[in-house]
């Protein structure tokens, strides 16, 4: 990326915005009963979860490498074969998803690109039949 380029990372307002849609994200999970089951996979505490996911979430949309340099690649398919992710816990964690960036991001077109490109992710993400 040049620096004349701005990323995802600053368009949508840097790690404040990140860190709200990652609490709205796991408020959602943590309340909507169409993510009981994913919510099941989860700790009961969620607090190291939300840290982690903040910092992956910076680092996918272009901002600091915290992630990576901490927990190494990600090889997020791998790190999910514990947990068994179909068409209908892709869509729950979606779920919560869109509402997290309806939340943060007013810019249609840019929550619309986000929301396409994880659900990209979700979807390869799945690792069961169904
Ligand atoms: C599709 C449905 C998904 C389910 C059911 C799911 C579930 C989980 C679970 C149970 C964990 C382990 C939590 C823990 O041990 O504390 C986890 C970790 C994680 N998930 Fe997901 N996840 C899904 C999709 C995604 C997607 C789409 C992303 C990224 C855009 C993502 C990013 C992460 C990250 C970064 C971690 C931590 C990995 C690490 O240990 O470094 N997940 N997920």
């Amino acid at each position: 990326m040049t620096e004349t380029m701005t990323s995802h990372f600053q368009l949508i307002g840097g790690q404040p915005a990140i860190d709200r849609i990652v609490d709205l994200f796991y408020d959602r999970m943590d309340t909507l009963p169409e993510a009981e089951k994913i919510r099941a996979m989860h700790p009961a505490d969620l607090t190291g979860i939300r840290i982690v996911l903040k910092k992956y979430l910076a680092e996918w949309l272009g901002g600091p490498k915290t992630y990576s340099e901490e927990r190494g690649h990600p090889r997020l398919r791998m790190r999910h074969m514990p947990f068994p992710i179909s068409t209908a816990e892709r869509d729950a964690w979606m779920l919560c998803m869109t509402g997290a960036l309806e939340e943060v991001i007013t810019d249609r077109m840019l929550r619309e690109h986000l929301t396409q490109q994880l659900f990209r992710v979700a979807d390869w993400m799945r690792n069961v039949e169904g």
